[in-house]
């Protein structure tokens, strides 16, 4: 990938930021970006390595890159904004990024189904869309998804910072503290 390529990248996600982060996040009491810029600094804060922490800030961004539009409270119908993400990813990002987005609601379904506090822990927003993911994973998909799951730690990680990432005014740092990892995350990816 060119310089300029990886400019337009980090410039598209920028806009996403700039154009969508002042929406709201799927009945969940912050907005689309504290959530994004939350879940990040969990996973900072966790000691993730840096291409976690950025798939952290961007495991959402299928939202807003999706033909179906965003999620609410009143769909009856999944809108697969997991594979929304990692397509619009694929080709830039290194994979443990886009498996991180990809896998961010299997993630979900599968801590569902192996840990019964994780569960009664979700918000009732993010309940209601496991409803629609398929609720927790059986055993045998339990199971296949933990031995055919590469990078499953991280994954995992960045999906129970998804479910922190929620704290009225908690204050985080802006996208900005971020783009020289994007870059350098970005620049790993492809040499
Ligand atoms: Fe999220």
């Amino acid at each position: 990938m060119t310089d300029r390529q990886t400019d337009q990248i980090i410039d598209s996600i920028i806009r996403v930021f700039a154009d969508h982060g002042d929406e709201e996040y799927l009945g969940e009491p912050v907005t689309m970006s504290e959530h994004m810029l939350q879940t990040a600094h969990f996973a900072a804060e966790a000691g993730a390595d840096e291409a976690t922490i950025i798939a952290a800030l961007i495991h959402d961004i299928g939202h807003f890159t999706s033909d179906h539009g965003a999620f609410s409270m009143q769909d009856t119908e999944d809108k697969y904004h997991e594979h929304a993400g990692a397509r619009f990813l694929q080709g830039h990002f290194p994979q443990i990024v886009i498996d991180a987005v990809r896998h961010h609601v299997a993630a979900k379904r599968y801590l569902c189904a192996v840990d019964q506090s994780y569960h009664d822990g979700l918000s009732e927003a993010s309940k209601h869309s496991l409803n629609l993911q398929g609720g927790p994973m059986s055993d045998s998909e339990q199971e296949e998804f933990a031995a055919s799951t590469a990078h499953l730690d991280q994954i995992l990680l960045v999906r129970r910072c998804d479910d922190r990432g929620k704290v009225p005014g908690l204050k985080v740092a802006p996208l900005e503290t971020y783009l020289p990892m994007m870059r350098r995350v970005l620049t790993a990816a492809t040499g």
